[in-house]
């Protein structure tokens, strides 16, 4: 089983990015072990701390160096990405020649309450990626809104549908680790 990363772009405890997440960790479960990285301590990123990192920051990077690919959920933010989400990114690219993106297999997915569902802030998120080197598996598409219904009172998605989506978004992203890996 490949080992994938999980980075959400919200610290929301109920964040709808959370919350597919933790469907696309559910759906996928019998093809990818998940780890869910944890931002909600890791500090805006400061030059003066990459001689020193703070614990953290060396957690985040374990597991995004650790993993075979990585899923990128992220909230739109005023028609760009979070700075919670861009924060993380930019740890991991650093200190200067220890880029952990460079060719590693990164897709993307988000929902937000709007109709764009959060194009926008992945189109930047891919521009950011290119630019690190990241092997960007960019089909399908994962643009969601949080309809009326989307989740149940457990924060599973109803719609067989969508959930169907969802599973064909990670076999997307298995053959394409397979080869691109
Ligand atoms: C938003 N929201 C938002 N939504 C959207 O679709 N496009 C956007 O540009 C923005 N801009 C924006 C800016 C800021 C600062 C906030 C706080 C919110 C709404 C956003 O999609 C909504 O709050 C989601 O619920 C955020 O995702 P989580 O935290 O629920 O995962």
């Amino acid at each position: 089983m490949r080992n994938i990363a999980i980075v959400v772009g919200s610290l929301r405890k109920d964040s709808i990015n959370k919350k597919l997440a933790q469907n696309i960790m559910a759906i996928g479960s019998d093809i990818f072990r998940f780890t869910l990285a944890d931002l909600a301590d890791v500090p805006m990123l400061n030059q003066d701390l990459e001689d020193d990192l703070p614990k953290p920051v060396v957690d985040f990077k374990k597991i995004i160096a650790g993993a075979d690919g990585v899923i990128l959920v992220t909230p739109e933010y005023n028609r760009s990405v979070p700075a919670v989400m861009k924060n993380a990114i930019d740890w991991a690219s650093r200190p200067y020649g220890q880029n952990l993106w460079q060719g590693k297999p990164v897709a993307m997915c988000g929902i937000a309450p709007g109709p764009v569902g959060t194009a926008t802030a992945q189109a930047h998120l891919r521009s950011v990626l290119a630019m690190l080197g990241a092997a960007l598996c960019c089909q399908p598409e994962v643009y969601l809104q949080d309809t009326q219904g989307m989740f149940d009172e457990q924060g599973v998605i109803t719609a067989e549908r969508v959930r169907n989506f969802l599973r064909r978004f990670l076999e997307g992203l298995d053959l394409w680790i397979a080869k691109f890996g």
